[in-house]
């Protein structure tokens, strides 16, 4: 069968400032540097974000690899602690002139950029004063947007407030993964909701400025399934709905907080603090589209024991995971390959927000000690990579068939890369990147991309 896809479809993919810059140079320390700082231990090998694939000094080698591996588009990140050290004030003379480098570059390669203005990481100095627990941060969020756009606005037509906003909460203030390894549902509500402001701020400011691009930003609003039609399981991933996808989703692309997330949150004593303004700065600043990451579905399952009053509050007290039976499994992470819900999340957005355009901002497939698959020249060949691609995307594509607005693919990631708390463990590269000689070198799957997007589909 042919999957041929809509013309000026976006092939590309999505890396991070914090996962593959390189820390050892100029920029200002950030929460990741101090979480590494405070617990080695709990980095994959002990590695933090120490040098990495080093894309700061290596750029244009990198770049050219993404163009021999077909991409037209990349979302990429500014660190924002490279671009305004400290996180107030003046940008860095020399980071402006190092972020302009790399869009000549990616210019002179036609590859579009998608500009994200955070994944993940923030200026430590930020962090000290609340993070987005704290309004002024917010405040400071919005500064560092407008001096983004009015430094590259009239090169950057596409450009993203937030990566997964809901993990820095969730990282942070949940389930301690991301410093500061604060355990609070209340709180996490609260930076959430902070989140949603500055998001909101960001988008105003883009607007003021009257550049001619577009605003969006990328929501991992993996889809979840209750294990059964029963009133129970129904209702658990309700919950979990309302708390992992409405969340985000609502206000930002209809403008308006979803009203049972509301409901849930007074019943249990979690309202965040609020200013009589928010509601109208939500409200007008509905973005131009939306990116969507996918890896894998949340199954979820009413909870089986009565859980102890005096137990932390969680999003866990509402709901339990389960595993579907006989999963198909991503080898290094446990995580289940499950291709339909890349459809059903797509069809989500066709059929309850009005098709709003979106795009597929990340989905790939994390595997550990591929350097097992090497053949006999020294190229990784990934099979599983392209079937994990070909299965994702005529899924992508059947929604398209079927009227959804979806207009591009990002696969995450194009090069190898670090990986938080797990280094190098999962790679999802195209392209190999071996961190004891720093070579690069294209695997089959990287071949594979290329002519997917040269020939905008596949045949399988
Ligand atoms: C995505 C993030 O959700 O998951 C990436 O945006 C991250 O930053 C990716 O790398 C995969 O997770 P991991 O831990 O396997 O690298």
């Amino acid at each position: 069968m042919k999957y041929l896809f809509p013309e000026n479809f976006y092939w590309g993919g999505a890396s991070s400032a914090l996962q593959t810059e390189g820390s050892d140079t100029s920029r200002g320390k950030t929460t990741m540097d101090k979480f590494f700082e405070e617990a080695p231990t709990r980095f994959y090998n002990g590695m933090g974000p120490g040098k990495l694939s080093n894309f700061y000094e290596n750029y244009a080698e990198d770049i050219a690899l993404l163009k021999k591996a077909g991409l037209n588009s990349l979302r990429f990140s500014i660190s924002w602690a490279r671009l305004i050290p400290g996180g107030r004030g003046e940008a860095d003379r020399e980071a402006v002139e190092y972020y302009n480098r790399v869009i000549d570059e990616f210019e002179k390669n036609g590859i579009e950029l998608f500009m994200n203005l955070h994944h993940f990481d923030l200026p430590i100095e930020l962090q000290n004063e609340g993070g987005f627990e704290s309004r002024d941060v917010v405040e400071a969020y919005v500064e560092y947007a407008r001096t983004c756009f009015q430094l590259f606005g009239k090169r950057i037509k596409k450009w993203c407030t937030f990566n997964e906003p809901i993990v820095t909460p969730e990282g942070g203030y949940l389930y301690d993964f991301h410093y500061p390894n604060v355990v609070d549902f209340k709180r996490a509500v609260q930076v959430a909701y902070n989140m949603i402001i500055a998001h909101s701020k960001a988008v105003a400011e883009y607007r003021k400025l009257n550049l001619g691009g577009e605003i969006f930003t990328v929501l991992n609003i993996t889809p979840i399934y209750p294990r059964s039609s029963n009133e129970k399981d129904m209702k658990a991933a309700k919950i979990a709905d309302l708390i992992f996808v409405r969340s985000f989703l609502d206000p930002f692309v209809k403008g308006e907080f979803n009203e049972e997330l509301k409901e849930f949150l007074k019943d249990n004593g979690l309202m965040p603090e609020t200013q009589p303004q928010d509601k109208e700065i939500v409200k007008n600043n509905i973005i131009d589209f939306l990116g969507l990451n996918y890896y894998q579905p949340r199954r979820v399952k009413a909870k089986e024991h009565i859980v102890n009053p005096d137990s932390v509050l969680l999003p866990e007290s509402f709901f339990d995971y389960y595993d579907m039976q006989g999963k198909k499994m991503n080898t290094s992470r446990g995580w289940e390959i499950y291709p339909k819900a890349i459809y059903d999340m797509l069809m989500t957005m066709k059929n309850e927000y009005n098709n709003f355009r979106c795009f597929i901002a990340e989905n790939g497939m994390g595997v550990q000690d591929e350097h097992k698959f090497r053949n006999k020249n020294g190229v990784i060949e990934d099979d599983y990579r392209i079937q994990f691609f070909k299965e994702h995307l005529s899924y992508v594509h059947k929604a398209i068939q079927e009227g959804s607005s979806c207009f591009g693919y990002h696969m995450w990631t194009p090069i190898d890369n670090w990986s938080m708390i797990n280094e190098y463990k999962n790679r999802y590269g195209l392209i190999e990147f071996s961190i004891e000689s720093g070579n690069r070198q294209l695997k089959k799957s990287g071949l594979w991309f290329n002519e997917l997007s040269k020939n905008n589909g596949f045949d399988d």
